[in-house]
């Protein structure tokens, strides 16, 4: 089924955000849209914010006043239930409980027809069990929006231990009908985006936690040099502290408290203490008229070295030896089996973060991952109280001369990107190996539903094959609680491909 089937219409329940924005997209893709609501009055309201949300679209010329006017007829609050038995679909998105979703659909399996599809918007609960409530749970895929849904492309089709695949792919079909982008994921905690997507606030905060760097300093990191759009302070400022560490929660509850969804102490304390990020005037930042939003740390000009020596192959930092030339900072390459570094005029060594903290040596500079090292603004350094301070004087002084800011952070090791990135990584190849969904959905979902630069296939590949183990490996080492172990599916990644490669290690 490529087609829509606009012969009969499709039904949305429960008109709140979600449930609004789910019926404007289906009422301009051509359908009949029924909106019903338990509340009083409440599918009426709803209907009148939807028509002003079309009277917006038609401001912006981004619909014609004729297909407005043609789309508000097609939509119909609905009195009660039985106004949906016509309906080809039902959409239901009503508030996140269990019992309230299993009496709907049970009420609705009495009503609707047989080839009537079943869709639940649940962010958290399972597919499988509000199937459990229906005499054909076969007919129940999850249909999983982001807000706001009109603007949000990725819809998550989520199949249940008993969905039939045939519901599975008329619900694909449909999102993808309706101007969607969806993938398919199978019914597990968080899917994909509320699984993969936890590192990204989880590292951040652990790192602010380690007191390796401020709010300010680790969002300005995440951005200008990880690519993100937003950092992580910021972007739950605006998610809210209270959703997101819900969602965090929810998903460590459903894994039975696996350590490596732990949620974080300090984001506890912002939501006991009512610091809920932009919509109560304070979060990580405060937010009105007068505030003011903290700088990152930034370095102080330093000297630049006259020259640096490479040692081995900087792996996926290599571009910065044509960065560092372009500057006019001379460049011997040596080769060397053990260990990629830079060497400094100083002696000192300058060495990509890689789960080691700089303590472990004498006087090594780490420096972050970046995205990509020619377009990063900024760069975060990390130090030892046993790094010679000419030693960081010279890293800040090369990074500078590449034209980046720099920020120096704590002796965390890992840093800020690497860390984040291989923990993203990692959980993408659990998914894939616990047949949760497939690389290239993965890479869609988190591209769309997350907004991140890569897929996280995409940046492992990049990275190479090994990269994301050696360093979990390492901080794993340094962290045996478990959160940082490695899963089977990056073990075996890694050593297949130094198997490939002929190594014998
Ligand atoms: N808000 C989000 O960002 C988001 C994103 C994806 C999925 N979801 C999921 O979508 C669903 C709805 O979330 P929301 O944020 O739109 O909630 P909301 O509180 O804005 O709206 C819920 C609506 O459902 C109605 N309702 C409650 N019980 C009902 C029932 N038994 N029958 C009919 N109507 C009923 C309420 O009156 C309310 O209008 C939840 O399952 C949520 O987990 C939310």
């Amino acid at each position: 089924m490529t087609a829509l089937d606009l012969s009969s219409p499709v039904a949305v329940v429960g008109t709140g955000t979600m449930g609004q924005g789910i019926a404007q997209v289906a009422l301009v893709a051509g359908h009949r849209v029924r909106l019903y609501d338990a509340a009083a009055g409440r599918a009426r309201e709803a209907a009148e914010a939807i028509g002003a949300r079309l009277d917006r679209l038609v401001e912006k010329d981004r619909l014609t006043a004729a297909d407005r006017d043609a789309a508000r007829d097609r939509l119909l609050p609905a009195q009660s239930l039985s106004d949906l038995a016509d309906c080809s679909l039902v959409v239901e998105a009503v508030l996140e409980q269990l019992d309230a979703k299993q009496s709907l659909f049970r009420a609705l399996e009495d009503l609707v027809g047989e080839d009537c599809l079943l869709a639940t918007n649940t962010s958290s609960l399972s597919v499988t069990a509000i199937g459990g409530a229906l005499r054909n749970p076969g007919r129940l895929v999850g249909l999983h929006f982001f807000n706001p849904a009109p603007l949000l492309p990725l819809v998550e089709v989520v199949s249940g231990f008993a969905t039939d695949v045939s519901s599975a792919t008329r619900a694909y079909e449909m999102a993808r009908a309706w101007g969607k982008t969806p993938v398919a994921c199978a019914d597990t905690p968080g899917f994909i985006v509320n699984r993969i997507a936890r590192p990204f606030y989880a590292e951040a905060f652990a790192v602010y936690e380690a007191q390796g760097a401020d709010p300010a300093t680790i969002d300005a990191i995440l951005r200008e040099s990880g690519g993100f759009k937003m950092g992580a302070f910021e972007l739950t400022d605006l998610i809210g502290q209270d959703v997101n560490e819900s969602v965090t929660r929810s998903v460590w509850q459903s894994f039975f408290q696996d350590v490596r969804f732990t949620p974080s102490l300090a984001q506890q304390r912002l939501v006991e203490s009512g610091r809920l990020g932009r919509k109560s005037g304070h979060g990580w930042y405060d937010y009105g008229d007068d505030a003011e939003r903290p700088e990152p740390h930034t370095a102080e000009p330093a000297q630049q070295p006259a020259y640096v020596v490479a040692e081995g192959d900087l792996g996926p930092a290599s571009e910065l030896l044509a960065l560092i030339r372009e500057a006019g900072i001379a460049v011997r390459e040596e080769e060397e089996d053990h260990g990629t570094r830079l060497v400094l005029p100083s002696g000192g060594q300058l060495a990509l973060a890689d789960g080691q903290t700089s303590v472990e040596f004498r006087d090594v500079v780490y420096f972050d991952l970046a995205l990509d090292y020619r377009r990063a603004t900024r760069i975060a350094l990390s130090a030892s109280q046993d790094t010679a301070p000419g030693t960081l004087a010279e890293a800040i002084g090369l990074f500078q001369a590449l034209g980046k800011d720099v920020s120096v952070i704590g002796d965390v090791p890992g840093m800020i990107v690497a860390r984040t990135v291989a923990r993203i990584v990692d959980l993408a190849h659990d998914a894939v190996a616990k047949g949760v969904a497939t690389e290239e959905d993965i890479d869609t979902a988190m591209r769309l539903g997350v907004n991140y630069p890569l897929g996280p296939f995409e940046w492992s590949r990049r990275l190479g094959r090994n990269w994301a183990y050696a360093l979990l490996d390492d901080l794993h080492l340094r962290d045996p609680s478990g959160r940082y172990a490695p899963s089977l599916a990056l073990y075996r990644h890694a050593y297949a491909s130094d198997k490939r490669e002929g190594s014998t290690s």
